[in-house]
């Protein structure tokens, strides 16, 4: 039982004028070292240099923090696209000859931009195209190109079969690049671990530009890439996951309560019953800053996801957790993909093609961070906090919002997000 505290602190982003250079004499050397290897066309067609009409759309498309899509923020000299595995060789090679830091972007969704930021010249090999997904349902495995969502992945499981999942997180858009080989949690690991646990195979492209797959890495490379960051070791190109059975039929509850209406009490019953009630269900819990008659309050929502159909859920919460107040009347019997819709914020029903929707546009400013909490926080500790959410909240009438979200089992998340400005 190890809950952790995600603390953000708002920052502020200077507007400064850069002006770019025309000239490009490293897509040229890059674009020479290229064409050794992979044919010159497609070593062209790949390539983004800074002075290339495309350039800045193709850096913002993955860009999923507005802090990082100043004109302030240091842009990659070249963002090189691959769609063939040998095209990344090539280019880690000839990043490399060139003496470039290459950044490695999927998704884009890293706390700190650290897929697309640098503080010194970069280029970003942004892995975007290659996302393909290759479901085998007689071993219930399949092959997901680093490139892909999560959205992507859930909706191909769910065209594949109706009675599997993978776990791993709630947010569609998230890369399963930046994802799986930092561990990714979700709404399914009190049961299923994190998506680590069930990455069976992947290919990884190493220092030298070789190809690998587990066998030829070995259990050490392997080992560091399901959680230690890949980064570090080299560019994954696709994770072999090992899918995981989910009901038919599965559970959905919201419930929200005020300050006035206990939510201190459910917040600490939940810390203690959240993370060791019965593996199939899993409860979140959000607390946010909301105003009732024209006073700042704070408000929790617990969200859960119960692997099992409604009747078990309600006996089995009225017995361990009946301030919570679960009836059969709040909860929503419905399949799993529908639950992923729904806790990714889409009004039910909504189709499970809109999990492809790669832009949603909704990059907010933000600052994230993680600590843990070993024990439950006191109802001294909870009324701190709450006093310190409506006091941030406050500023929502200088144009900032302040979001705080706590994440349930293990874990509380703590979101400062700071809005329009
Ligand atoms: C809105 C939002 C919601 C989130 N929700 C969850 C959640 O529910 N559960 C959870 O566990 N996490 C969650 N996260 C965190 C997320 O899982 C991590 O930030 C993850 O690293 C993002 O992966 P990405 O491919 O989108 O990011 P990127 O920014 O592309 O990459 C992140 C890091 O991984 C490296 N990297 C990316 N691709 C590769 C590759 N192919 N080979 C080697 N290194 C690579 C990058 O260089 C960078 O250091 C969330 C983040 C955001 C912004
Ligand atoms: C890079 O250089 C090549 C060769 O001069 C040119 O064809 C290409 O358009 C350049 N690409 C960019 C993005 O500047
Ligand atoms: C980035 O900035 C551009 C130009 O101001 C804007 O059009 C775009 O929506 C922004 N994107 C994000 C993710 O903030
Ligand atoms: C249950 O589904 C209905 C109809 O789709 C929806 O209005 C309601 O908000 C859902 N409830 C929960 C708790 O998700
Ligand atoms: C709050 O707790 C009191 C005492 O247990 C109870 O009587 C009341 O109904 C609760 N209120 C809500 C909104 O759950």
């Amino acid at each position: 039982m190890r809950p952790l505290l995600i603390l953000l602190v708002s920052l502020v982003v200077f507007n400064l004028r850069l002006s770019s250079a025309a000239s490009d004499p490293i897509n040229q050397s890059l674009l020479r070292c290229l064409s050794q290897t992979i044919h010159a066309g497609e070593a062209s067609s790949i390539i983004y240099s800074k002075s290339h009409p495309s350039h800045s759309s193709v850096l913002r498309a993955y860009i999923r923090n507005a802090r990082f899509n100043a004109s302030s923020t240091l842009k990659p000299l070249i963002i090189i696209t691959p769609s063939a595995e040998s095209q990344v060789s090539a280019a880690v090679t000839c990043a490399q000859r060139l003496g470039f830091r290459l950044k490695i972007r999927s998704g884009g969704h890293d706390f700190e931009g650290l897929s697309y930021v640098a503080d010194e010249p970069f280029f970003v090999l942004d892995m975007f195209n290659l996302r393909a997904i290759t479901v085998d349902m007689a071993d219930e495995t399949a092959w997901v190109g680093v490139g892909a969502t999560l959205g992507e992945l859930y909706y191909n499981i769910w065209k594949n079969s109706r009675v599997h999942g993978f776990p791993a997180g709630v947010c569609p858009t998230v890369g399963v690049g930046g994802h799986i080989s930092g561990a990714g949690y979700g709404n399914m690991m009190r049961k299923y671990g994190v998506s680590v646990d069930h990455v069976v195979d992947a290919k990884l492209v190493d220092v030298n530009g070789r190809i690998l797959d587990r066998k030829a890495m070995g259990e050490d490379l392997f080992w560091a890439i399901r959680g230690g960051g890949a980064a570090s070791f080299g560019v994954v190109l696709a994770y072999k996951i090992k899918l995981v059975p989910v009901p038919e039929k599965v559970t959905v509850f919201r419930v929200e309560r005020l300050l006035s209406e206990n939510a201190t009490d459910i917040t600490l019953k939940w810390q203690t019953v959240a993370p060791t009630t019965d593996d199939n269900l899993f409860m979140r819990m959000l607390i946010q800053p909301v105003t009732r008659n024209k006073k700042k309050t704070v408000r929790i929502t617990v969200i859960a996801l119960y692997l099992g159909d409604s009747d078990s859920l309600v006996s089995l919460l009225s017995k361990e957790f009946p301030e919570l107040g679960i009836s059969k009347q709040i909860c929503n019997e419905t399949s799993w993909i529908d639950t992923v819709l729904q806790w990714a914020n889409f009004h039910s029903p909504t189709q499970p093609t809109a999990l492809l929707d790669r832009n949603p546009n909704d990059a907010n400013f933000l600052k994230r961070k993680s600590d843990y909490v070993q024990k439950p926080i006191p109802r001294k500790g909870l009324e701190s906090l709450w006093k310190k959410i409506i006091e941030k909240a406050g500023r929502i009438n200088n144009g900032r919002i302040l979001r705080v979200q706590s994440m349930c089992i293990n874990i509380i998340h703590v979101y400062y997000t700071r809005g329009i400005f």
